[in-house]
């Protein structure tokens, strides 16, 4: 089945994932709320990340720094100056475009103009690959084909950016119908500005952080100092950040407020290429480990004109998501760029002794990056099936267990003979150790359907039996197979399925 997006946002906001945010005002381009099932979602994610990254190793500690910094840390990083995105305005439309992402589709129709040539339109349509940016001007294309003839071969696909200025002026903007309205691109600093204290003058700037990895560098030597880590050891932060992207899409795909989950691995420089070795790795098996099937999972190795001067190697993990493969998270090798950055600028060592090689050195850094919003909607692509159960068609969420928002709704069969006082009493117990979930109201087959469509593994349901044998039905999600469990076990035999225990045989 091939996922289509506007059915996923579709359910998103049906079923309280994500909403657009500030709805009621109507919206603001590029941010994104997280509803009721969202909020839960993304916090098992974060909470796995955390969980197996930090808390289950020895050699990484965490970290939660502030959003706004000391302006010279993005001086240092190189943000400041460097972080730009190169933008194209369209004087008909007043819209704005990242230059990278405006390919520029050429046509030649065989109507011939009064001096005797083709008709050429050069039509561009945005997107982050030719393919993601075709429907456009295919659409306009066809249109055009019914006045001019069909086009006479295939469109040349060129970027933009590697257009002549005299050949930008042929071109036709993504949603206008005159020749040469787009501008020349422009850099354009990602960074939100704001002002600290009272004045709004030039020495009250301040940036809202477009990375966590920085606060991680500046914080270096306070870890160092007070958390009697040894090389190699890491240092790991989630939290929020901030670009003021000029083309947010593809639904919290790419946002303007996002949350990120990094690592700084530092370790020896003779090291270094063998940790990036193992990172990629650990990372590449954590999204498949939670579900993501492999095939849809990609490693992208940097070419050499890609790497950062620094860098000896970067590859991107990839999903493919229904608006094309797209990165997921990026492991780098950084050397030791970015703490000698950090000196310079700041005026600190920030070096680091060797207790056991006698040694002062400044460590290398390998740094994997992964998006929490990037990957809640992997998760959530990953997770989407329609299929047909008892001739019915269902909507179903296939999250693994463990992060699943809810993970066991408990039913009574009727709201009579003793059946919701038995289950409430069975919801209150779970509730203890379990995000779980009552509900009475409506036929059973209906609150299957509910609890299929925000993904809740197991129900639980009581029904005559139970008030005679006190045992309750289970019923597992993904093969709707149910089978009996007594009820004074059903907290333990959810606790076993949620480990990844075995589902029993049983009806379906
Ligand atoms: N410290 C390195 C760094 O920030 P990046 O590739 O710019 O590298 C890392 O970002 C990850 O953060 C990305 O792989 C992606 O998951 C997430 N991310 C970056 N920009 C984003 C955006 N505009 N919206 C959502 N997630 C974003």
């Amino acid at each position: 089945m091939e996922l289509e997006m506007d059915k996923l946002v579709s359910l998103c906001k049906r079923r309280g994932f994500v909403f657009p945010s500030s709805e009621v005002y109507g919206g603001i381009n590029g941010f994104w709320d997280y509803g009721p099932l969202g909020v839960e979602l993304k916090r098992n994610i974060k909470d796995a990340w955390w969980r197996d990254n930090v808390q289950s190793r020895d050699d990484v500690v965490g970290l939660d720094c502030s959003i706004i910094m000391n302006p010279k840390v993005w001086e240092a990083s190189g943000h400041l100056g460097g972080f730009s995105d190169p933008m194209v305005d369209c004087r008909a439309t007043k819209e704005r475009y990242r230059a990278d992402q405006l390919y520029v589709f050429a046509y030649v129709f065989p109507a011939v103009n009064p001096k005797g040539e083709p008709t050429e339109a050069w039509l561009a349509g945005l997107g982050g690959s030719p393919e993601e940016a075709a429907g456009g001007p295919e659409k306009r294309a066809a249109k055009l084909a019914k006045k001019f003839g069909q086009p006479t071969a295939p469109p040349t696909i060129i970027p933009f950016m590697q257009l002549s200025v005299e050949d930008r002026e042929k071109v036709i903007g993504p949603s206008t119908d005159e020749r040469g309205t787009l501008t020349e691109p422009r850099s354009f600093n990602l960074m939100f500005k704001t002002f600290v204290g009272a004045l709004e003058n030039d020495s009250n700037v301040a940036y809202l952080r477009p990375e966590t990895a920085q606060g991680i560098f500046a914080n270096f030597k306070n870890v160092v100092d007070t958390a009697r880590v040894k090389l190699p050891f890491g240092i790991a932060q989630v939290g929020k950040s901030f670009r003021n992207e000029i083309n947010p899409r593809n639904f919290t795909f790419r946002s303007r407020e996002f949350e990120q989950m990094e690592i700084e691995f530092f370790c020896r420089p003779e090291e270094a290429v063998e940790w990036y070795g193992y990172w990629r790795k650990a990372r590449f098996d954590w999204y498949t480990g939670l579900g993501l099937r492999s095939d849809r999972l990609r490693m992208r190795d940097h070419d050499a004109e890609e790497l950062a001067f620094y860098s000896k190697a970067t590859a991107d993990i990839e999903y493919a998501f229904p608006f094309g493969v797209s990165e997921l998270e990026g492991i780098a090798h950084r050397g030791d760029y970015d703490l000698s950055q950090h000196m310079k600028f700041s005026g600190k060592d920030l070096s680091y002794f060797d207790e056991e090689k006698k040694e002062r050195l400044v460590p290398h850094v390998v740094e994997p990056s992964a998006g929490a919003d990037r990957a809640t909607l992997a998760f959530l692509c990953e997770a989407y099936v329609e299929d047909e159960v008892g001739g019915e068609s269902r909507t179903v969420l296939k999250f693994h267990p463990r992060l699943a928002p809810i993970k066991a709704a408990v039913f009574p069969l009727v709201k009579r003979d003793g059946m919701p006082e038995k289950a409430e009493a069975i919801y209150k117990e779970l509730r203890k150790s379990h995000n779980v979930y009552y509900d009475e109201k409506g036929a059973i087959g209906r609150r299957y359907r509910r609890q299929d469509e925000a993904g809740t593994p197991f129900c639980i349901t009581v029904d005559s039996e139970t008030m005679t044998d006190d045992t309750v039905t289970f019923r597992d999600r993904d093969s709707c197979r149910q089978w009996r469990v007594p009820a004074a076990g059903a907290a333990q035999a959810l606790r076993d399925l949620l480990e990844g225990g075995e589902i029993p045989g049983g009806e379906s």
